[in-house]
């Protein structure tokens, strides 16, 4: 008895002994592609925003009222839905950070997840990490990694502008992702 507790008692010392395991080849799985296509609706002043402003730096070259100042953070939990009409079906949302990153553009980049709430890919998401020219029509954006059944993603994502007014946008995504 006392022989087999010392022997599993080693046993755990030897495991918690190294945080990392051995470095192995690598073999990779075959992947498989998936395209998603949606509508991404973001209400930016309502009395139930999406997108808020969370900070803004103060400094005189952003004294213009541009629109797009430099360096404001906006924290966003908007809908994604199968179309572009208001009552269209929600099938996910996209929660993160966009930052007005450009001092003499209209750059943002944005660190977005994008999860999906029904379908096939209930409860998985895609990950979007990259500059975004807001003010152009179309653009593309970098899917850097995934959730769930977009485990290893990567990808892009081609965005065209569907309608904007001073208080609704709505874009509309092309996804390509190459997946497990
Ligand atoms: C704001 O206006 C000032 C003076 O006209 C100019 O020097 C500066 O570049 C402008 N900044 C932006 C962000 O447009
Ligand atoms: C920016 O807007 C404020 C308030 O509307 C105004 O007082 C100011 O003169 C404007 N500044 C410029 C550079 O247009
Ligand atoms: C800022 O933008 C203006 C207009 O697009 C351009 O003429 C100027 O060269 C730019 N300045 C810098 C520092 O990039
Ligand atoms: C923007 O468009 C939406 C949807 O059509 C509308 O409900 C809203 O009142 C518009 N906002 C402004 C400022 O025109
Ligand atoms: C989405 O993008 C793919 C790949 O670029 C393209 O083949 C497809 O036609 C596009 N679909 C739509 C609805 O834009």
């Amino acid at each position: 008895m006392l022989i087999w507790i010392l022997i599993i008692c080693l046993s755990q010392v030897a495991v918690q002994s190294q945080y990392y395991s051995k470095s192995l080849p690598y073999h990779p799985k075959p992947v498989k592609v998936t395209n998603l296509h949606f509508f991404f609706h973001e209400t930016l002043s309502s009395k139930n925003p999406t997108t808020v402003e969370i900070a803004q730096v103060n400094i005189p070259s952003n004294h213009n009222n541009s629109s797009v100042p430099f360096a404001t953070l906006y924290a966003l939990d908007d809908p994604l839905k199968i179309g572009p009409e208001h009552d269209s079906e929600v099938i996910g949302n996209a929660q993160g950070l966009t930052v007005l990153a450009g001092t003499n553009t209209t750059d943002a980049v944005m660190y977005v997840d994008f999860g999906f709430t029904s379908g096939k890919f209930k409860g998985s998401s895609i990950s979007i990490f990259s500059r975004n020219p807001i003010r152009e029509i179309e653009r593309e954006v970098a899917v850097i990694g995934g959730r769930g059944q977009f485990k290893m993603a990567t990808g892009f994502a081609l965005l065209k502008a569907y309608f904007i007014n001073d208080t609704n946008v709505i874009i509309e995504y092309n996804v390509t992702v190459i997946h497990y």
